[in-house]
């Protein structure tokens, strides 16, 4: 599998000046890189199961954390909106992992998922509570 599914952590377009998002942006993106790692080395589906179980863990309790956040910012009209997509997206990561630990393969589209996830969703969605 080729390079273009390692994340990188790019200020210009990524970092938002909240200082505790940017911090939960940067892990998830290490926890990401951590799983193609594993996967690309062939690590066994224990050790991959394992850094998938991570990802979903920090996932959580970021979401939680940002909805903390912006629910706390006066002026942010799409909370809901933010929300509901945060469950959407935990709902598909999970779908993933359970069909990986049921004997399936990690594919290409889970880590387009992963990067679309990453730019589209800090980029475009968590972008707006911090502007
Ligand atoms: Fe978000
Ligand atoms: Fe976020």
């Amino acid at each position: 599998m080729s390079r273009k599914f390692v994340f990188e952590w790019d200020p210009e377009s990524l970092e938002l000046g909240v200082e505790a998002m940017d911090k939960d942006h940067q892990k998830l993106i290490f926890l990401m890189n951590n799983i193609f790692q594993l996967y690309s080395k062939k690590s066994s589906r224990d050790q991959i199961s394992h850094s998938l179980d991570e990802l979903g863990k920090f996932v959580v309790e970021h979401f939680a954390r940002e909805e903390r956040y912006f629910d706390s910012v006066a002026n942010y009209p799409d909370a809901d909106i933010h929300k509901s997509i945060h469950k959407k997206l935990v709902n598909k990561y999970v779908s993933f992992v359970k069909s990986y630990k049921e004997g399936g393969d990690l594919t290409d589209d889970f880590f387009f998922f992963l990067k679309a996830w990453l730019v589209a969703h800090i980029e475009g969605v968590d972008a707006r509570y911090a502007s």
